[in-house]
């Protein structure tokens, strides 16, 4: 047995970031974590490794789209799928291994095992018992489906089989066009699949801004996807490694069926804390599963916290980061803090979309009086150089204040331009500060600058 300021279980983005802010602050830290490899969902099965498909598959699409229109002739490069999937899984190794460094220079202790927590201030790991004075946990999440449907993670997939399937299939039927559905489905679209998507709602990556949702679907549309919108799927039967998708169109409760070789399942993610031994330490749980927590990441038991998507709030890895530093300084005596209304979302489709703070349709509800600056990226040299011209960057900003409120942007390396902006909500600014910055020419970035200027006396190309 062994003895830790802090034992956090789970080596994800929060867990592991958290582990190391700890020991950068001078705690004894330990992680326990059940797979074979540090990352979590993040770095195994989710961001990282459908980002390095998402990268293939667009350089696969500039090859066959736009090579010849700037004079590179010749035969555009076939696919080789166990190739893509070697690639990937070297972009996942050297992550995971970089992870394992980062313990190892900070001094952070891997306990491999499942973990539960018998009692406040103790952890077992197998027939192990570790003490600690707090316990983080940051267990993540685990895809969550719909009744009647069973994932055998071969025809009927989550994110997880997706990402390994043993061949490019034919047809793929997407069952909801959020994050994971879009990003997967334009990946496997440009590979060849017939990409369905059958989404309950009327619009697409629900909570996303209006404008951007409209164009997001019209580009998605135009690069082959089929959306079948409204309709609710009903189940999923297979046979001989065919799938038969049934779904009931909302408007007039018509129902109809589409076959498909593989079927995603993307409705959403549930947070993962199977086995922890929460019910009988008496954590308190949200409506959703969630671990309840106060300000501070404490749920209540003392000396027990959590962080990331076990808890509240986006599902996201930066955001499950921030929390780990911040209950990191929590516990060292200082005062940690995620500013929730400033934490990006970014869609990894090309172009990609990004958003942050308020959406025009959240300001409206509130009743809040703003101001709109729009700036399209076929007015930026840039853009339409690379064959990028759709989209546009859509700033919002304080009506009387002129203080940046939100911003929505969907085109050319938009989840990096996104960051302008947080910074600059960060930092209280106004549309003009961003406005009366000095841009680079020619770069994407002065997109950002027209939509601020947009938001004053106008935009300059537009
Ligand atoms: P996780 O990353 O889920 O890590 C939790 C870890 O805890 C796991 O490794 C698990 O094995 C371990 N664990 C659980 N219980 C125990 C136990 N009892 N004992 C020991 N270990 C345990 N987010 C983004 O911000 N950007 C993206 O581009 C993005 N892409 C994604 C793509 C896909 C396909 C998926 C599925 C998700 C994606 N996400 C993305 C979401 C992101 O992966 C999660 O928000 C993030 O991983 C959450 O981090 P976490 O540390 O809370 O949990
Ligand atoms: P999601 O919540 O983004 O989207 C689920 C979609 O499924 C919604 O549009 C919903 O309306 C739809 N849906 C639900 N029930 C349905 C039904 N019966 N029939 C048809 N459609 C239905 O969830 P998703 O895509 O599974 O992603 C899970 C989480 O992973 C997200 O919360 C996201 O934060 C995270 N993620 C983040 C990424 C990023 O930041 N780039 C990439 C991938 C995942």
């Amino acid at each position: 047995m062994s003895s830790y300021d802090v034992i956090v279980i789970g080596a994800g983005p929060g867990g592991y970031v958290c582990a190391i802010r700890c020991a950068q602050l001078g705690l004894k830290t330990a992680v326990v974590e059940g797979r074979e490899t540090l990352g979590g969902t993040c770095l195994n099965v989710g961001c990282i490794p459908s980002k390095a498909l998402l990268h293939a598959t667009h350089s696969l699409h500039e090859a066959e789209e736009n090579f010849a229109k700037m004079g590179l002739k010749g035969k555009s490069p076939s696919v080789d799928w166990p190739v893509m999937q070697e690639y990937k899984q070297s972009v996942i190794d050297g992550n995971t291994k970089g992870i394992e460094f980062l313990f190892k220079k900070n001094k952070v202790d891997w306990i491999k095992g499942w973990a539960s927590i018998p009692e406040a201030g103790k952890v077992k790991v197998g027939d192990d018992v570790h003490e600690a004075k707090n316990i983080i946990i940051a267990s993540g999440s685990e895809p969550s489906s719909l009744p009647g449907i069973e994932i055998d993670e071969e025809t009927v997939v989550t994110s997880t089989g997706a990402l390994s399937l043993p061949k490019i299939p034919k047809s793929m039927v997407v069952i909801g066009a959020g994050v994971i559905g879009l990003e997967l489905g334009s990946a496997y679209k440009r590979l060849g699949t017939e990409v369905t998507v059958v989404e309950f709602l009327d619009k697409i990556t629900p909570g996303m801004d209006g404008d951007v949702q409209k164009t997001f679907q019209k580009m998605l549309q135009k690069q082959g996807l089929n959306f079948i919108m409204g309709a609710a799927v009903q189940g999923v039967e297979t046979k001989n490694k065919k799938a038969k998708v049934t779904y009931k169109l909302r408007k007039d409760d018509s129902e109809a069926t589409i076959d498909a070789d593989v079927v995603l399942v993307a409705t959403g993610r549930r947070p993962y804390t199977a086995g922890l031994g929460l019910d009988a330490l008496g954590v308190e749980l949200t409506e959703r599963g969630q671990i309840k927590t106060d300000a501070h990441y404490a749920t209540n038991i003392k000396g027990v916290y959590a962080i990331g998507d076990a808890i509240e709030g986006p599902m996201l890895a930066h955001k499950a980061e921030d929390e780990g530093m911040a209950v990191a300084e929590v516990l060292a005596g200082q005062a940690g803090h995620v500013n929730y209304d400033v934490i990006p979302g970014v869609i990894y489709t090309s172009p990609e979309v990004a958003s942050v703070g308020k959406t025009e349709e959240q300001l409206k509800e509130e009743g809040r009086a703003y101001k709109v600056g729009k700036f399209s990226f076929m007015g930026n040299g840039r853009a339409k150089a690379v064959f990028m011209g759709d989209g546009f960057v859509k700033i919002l900003a304080d009506k009387e204040t002129d203080r940046v409120l939100g911003a929505h942007l969907i085109g050319p390396a938009a989840g990096d331009l996104i960051h302008e902006i947080c910074v600059a909500m960060e930092f209280g600014a106004a549309a003009e500060d961003l406005a009366r910055t000095c841009h680079a020419h020619p770069t994407f970035s002065e997109a950002v600058r027209e939509a601020a200027l947009a938001c004053g006396d106008g935009a300059i190309h537009a």
